[in-house]
């Protein structure tokens, strides 16, 4: 057992406990993020480090959770390589110029953290020492959820762009997918190299595919970005929304596979290899109905984990804005306190 019930879970020693982080758990549900961003724009939060690590560990005191996740976004690489991509306020990332053709894919150049993003690499730095046990979390949108953006303009409901240039036009397809998986991966392995200890890569919009085509066009690339972490050692979360489908595919070159809560997590788990752990898989909107729903709906998962020391306690996707602060702090000592070894 080490210090650090999140490492021992994903790596195959026993926990002291099922630890518990979520997705999105810095953010808009937390007055204390609200305070900051009253007075600071979100890319300025992201661009400053200080308020990067403040904002990173606000949920750690806040919730006792057994993991951080560095305070950044998907599409912050893509802006450090000069793409003109703007997180719209209730919308998400639309670009200037959707990608269509080669010349577009052109734009796409190698990323270079120490110049590009050199503010995500002092955040992390700061946090490795600021968080002592607590592991920092470091994470990538992949390539097929960047893409999305890339092509679509903006968040989409059917990715109709997306797909058509992936089955029309398979050579840009490549093109496209090369560069955002060589990209991610440098940016990961700088993640790592600046104090990250564990890596998650977000697919959250590669359950639009079918298991074909997700084995044709997107796994490739994804299998890229993770094989290349995999020479660093750092346990690797590959995650996606509404995959249920696709799980024992993404658990290739993946320590630990998110679930989302379509998919009883018993269910989940016949889907995906031994060799990985699994991470999930509370339904996000359990925890808007009070502290009651909360834990019934949290000993559900429990009971579906049985006595198995591999899952990492997280909700099927991100906290949403509408939670209450108190009912999450109240799953996870309730989570903490079911499982202690
Ligand atoms: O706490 C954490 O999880 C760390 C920070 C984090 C953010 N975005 C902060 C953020 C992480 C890991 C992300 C990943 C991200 N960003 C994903 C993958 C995860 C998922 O949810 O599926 C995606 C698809 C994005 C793209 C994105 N960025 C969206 C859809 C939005 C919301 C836009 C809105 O206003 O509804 C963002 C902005 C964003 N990223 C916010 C946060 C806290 C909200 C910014 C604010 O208003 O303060």
């Amino acid at each position: 057992m080490s210090s650090s019930a999140y490492l021992d879970a994903v790596t195959g020693a026993t926990p002291a406990h099922m630890p518990v982080w979520f997705m999105r758990q810095a953010g808009r549900a937390l007055a204390e993020y609200r305070a900051i961003r009253a007075d600071h724009g979100f890319e300025e939060v992201v661009h400053t480090p200080d308020l990067t690590a403040e904002v990173t560990m606000q949920p750690v005191r806040r919730y006792d959770v057994d993991a951080a996740i560095l305070f950044s976004d998907i599409v912050t690489p893509l802006q450090g390589i000069g793409l003109p991509i703007e997180i719209r306020k209730g919308v998400g990332p639309v670009i200037d110029g959707p990608f269509r053709t080669p010349a577009d894919v052109d734009r796409l150049r190698p990323i270079e953290p120490d110049d590009d993003v050199p503010y995500v690499l002092e955040s992390v730095a700061i946090l490795a020492r600021e968080l002592g046990d607590v592991p920092l979390i470091g994470f990538a949108g992949a390539p097929f959820t960047l893409a999305s953006y890339l092509v679509e303009g903006r968040p989409s409901r059917d990715y109709a762009h997306t797909k058509a240039l992936m089955r029309t036009d398979p050579a840009t397809w490549d093109l496209l997918m090369t560069r955002l998986a060589d990209l991610v991966a440098t940016h990961l392995v700088a993640q790592v190299r600046a104090g990250a200890r564990a890596v998650q890569l977000f697919d959250s919009w590669a359950g639009a595919l079918s298991p074909s085509d997700y084995a044709t066009h997107v796994q490739p690339y994804s299998r890229r970005v993770l094989a290349r972490i995999g020479d660093l050692g750092v346990p690797r979360t590959h995650f996606g929304v509404a995959t249920g489908e696709l799980l024992g595919l993404m658990a290739a070159d993946a320590d630990v596979v998110g679930v989302d809560w379509r998919v009883h997590l018993d269910d989940a788990r016949a889907r995906i290899p031994a060799h990985a752990a699994t991470q999930g898989n509370l339904d996000p909107t359990a925890v808007l109905a009070g502290t009651e729903v909360a834990l019934a709906a949290a000993d559900d998962v429990l009971a579906r984990v049985g006595d198995r020391t591999d899952h990492v306690f997280n909700l099927g996707h991100g906290v949403l804005p509408a939670t209450d602060p108190g009912v999450l702090a109240e799953v996870v000592a309730h989570v903490h306190e079911q499982t202690r070894a």
